[in-house]
């Protein structure tokens, strides 16, 4: 059995509330009595992606567990490569930030669905090939996460910023076994719903929770009152992964 804490959302912004969010979940993590196996933080890290919000992310994300980090649409690639994963210059940092964790027997393929200056998602084709090659190589069970979700869930300012052509993505995820789940961030509230026949998992957000229309009349529909959370992704021997949303506890004022 493995134990996967999926954080998302966190739009760092130089504020001390979005700081004192991150640093609350990240806390809590932290000190679980666990074992945690991974962290997956499934983009958005830094709210206008600048460098200055990505050496406060760095600082905040900081966990004692092996740990993946995608961009997102609010992430901005070359800041992201040289601050979050400390890649120095030469290399072309615009390119799609894909990386790959392989703990306990378990693989997490983590795509960069982000499109430079874009809200919207996207895979481009070397993102595509990366993956199948991932997938193609792979002797046990795969997570696959990225930023964007691939189908509507049902919000829709974020559904019409969905993943753009999901139909390439389908036709990977069909054409190997081994993929177990889809876990995605993007929407900023736990959800679940069904792509390629595989289920999705829709993280919590750390910043703020999105509301169904049927909510509320906000636009955008974003709680900023509501407490920030994560997911617990529990991958049994029999190779299912059942989700577990939490939810920080309120604070005392
Ligand atoms: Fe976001």
């Amino acid at each position: 059995m493995l134990t996967i804490a999926h954080v998302s959302d966190v739009h760092i912004d130089g504020s001390a509330r979005s700081a004192e969010r991150a640093e609350r979940v990240v806390r809590h993590l932290s000190g679980l009595p666990g074992p945690i196996d991974a962290v997956l933080v499934t983009g958005d890290i830094a709210d206008h992606g600048t460098a200055e919000e990505y050496e406060i992310a760095h600082g905040l994300l900081r966990f004692p567990y092996p740990t993946i980090i995608c961009p997102g649409n609010h992430d901005s690639r070359p800041e992201f490569r040289k601050v979050l994963l400390g890649e120095a210059g030469g290399t072309d940092g615009s390119a799609a930030i894909n990386q790959v964790l392989r703990v306990g027997g378990l693989t997490v393929a983590l795509c960069d669905s982000s499109i430079p200056g874009r809200d919207d998602g996207h895979l481009d084709e070397e993102t595509l090939r990366w993956l199948t090659e991932i997938l193609a190589s792979a002797t046990g069970p795969v997570l696959v996460g990225m930023h964007h979700q691939p189908v509507p869930v049902g919000v829709p300012y974020v559904d019409d910023i969905r993943l753009r052509e999901p139909e390439r993505l389908e036709a990977v995820l069909r054409a190997h076994p081994r993929v177990v789940a889809l876990l995605v961030g993007h929407v900023h509230t736990p959800a679940s719903t069904v792509f390629a026949g595989l289920p999705v998992y829709v993280a919590p957000g750390v910043a703020s929770t999105a509301l169904l229309p049927q909510e509320t009349t906000a636009h955008p529909p974003l709680d900023f009152d509501l407490p920030p959370g994560f997911a617990l992704h529990v991958l049994s021997d029999d190779g299912r992964l059942t989700s577990h949303a939490r939810v920080m506890p309120a604070l005392d004022m």
